[in-house]
């Protein structure tokens, strides 16, 4: 059995696999549609989500199988003070697979050393998103062609945006990767990031203040709300949270070729006249994220599609 609980549990070979698998399903949906009939998907919330949760129960539902879960802590016995562990203890009496997303960084991680079942970590507190990971991946592979060679810009809330870590991480082992890392100071990408990742790893990265400055030099720009429910000060937010707004006078600066992603939810840093522009990838990228969830249900309960 395995867990998805960081992008690095991952290998180059698997993941492969997985945007390869994941591109097959949507050339030929129909050859899918009953790979996953009589099994059960648990979604396990613990953190507000609309995507992931709901494109991982549209996933199981088009594979054939069925979905049940929570989508609040409130709504489940841990409101009474039950433990991770034991929750996952017991739905995966219920369940073939979990998918769980914790405000905890590490609740994932712990869950899979109690579960019976494979444990899809659907992200946890600031920490990790490896299924956000495999969409951005598998977008940025149908919008460009290719994983390598590329100049990646990530604009916004680098200090708390656990989908630029899980990105960042997965990201780094293409060949001839360079990061442009645009934040306030305040919201800097973590010291881990930058040295065990990103420094170790020899990639060339600029860190800048600036979005105007570099747009035009970037073949992707990844945008990132600021995190609110990370703050400790409501007042620190609200004077960073509209660091950065791409807008179509912001978008003139940039080159043709760029695609823009985001993980969405979207608060300010987007204008909606932008979602006009055959650039901005960040719809697209949402529907991404249900075939590649697919196929990685499918991988972790070593199914293959009926021939
Ligand atoms: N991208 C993402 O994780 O969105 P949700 O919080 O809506 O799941």
């Amino acid at each position: 059995m395995k867990h998805l609980i960081d992008p690095m549990d991952l290998s180059l070979e698997e993941i492969d696999h997985i945007l390869t698998l994941a591109q097959d399903i949507i050339d030929h949906k129909e050859k899918y549609s009953q790979v996953c009939r009589g099994k059960k998907l648990a979604t396990l919330f613990f953190e507000p989500s609309t995507r992931t949760r709901l494109s991982f129960e549209a996933a199981m539902m088009e594979l054939g199988g069925n979905v049940l879960g929570f989508s609040s802590a409130n709504s489940s016995s841990s409101a009474k003070g039950e433990s991770v562990g034991d929750t996952v203890k017991v739905v995966s009496c219920y369940a073939d697979i979990i998918a769980m997303r914790h405000f905890k960084e590490g609740a994932p991680m712990l869950a899979s050393m109690k579960s019976d079942v494979p444990i899809i970590n659907a992200g946890d507190g600031g920490h990790n998103h490896p299924t956000q990971t495999l969409t951005d991946l598998l977008t940025i592979k149908r919008e460009k062609g290719r994983l390598s060679d590329l100049t990646i810009g990530l604009c916004g809330d680098l200090m708390f945006g656990r989908t630029v870590h899980s990105l960042i991480k997965a990201i780094s082992r293409y060949e001839n990767i360079r990061f442009v890392l645009i934040s306030p100071e305040e919201l800097k990408i973590p010291d881990y990031i930058r040295t065990e990742v990103i420094e170790s790893n020899n990639i060339p990265y600029m860190e800048v203040t600036s979005m105007e400055d570099v747009i035009g030099d970037l073949d992707i720009l990844y945008m990132t709300r600021v995190q609110r429910e990370r703050f400790f000060n409501e007042a620190d937010y609200i004077r960073l949270k509209d660091s950065y707004i791409l807008d179509n006078s912001k978008l003139a600066l940039a080159n043709q070729n760029l695609s823009i992603l985001h993980p969405l939810p979207r608060v300010n840093e987007i204008a909606v006249e932008v979602d006009d522009d055959p650039r901005a990838c960040y719809f697209r990228q949402a529907l991404n994220g249900k075939y590649v969830r697919m196929a990685l249900i499918m991988t972790l309960l070593g199914l293959e599609a009926d021939e």
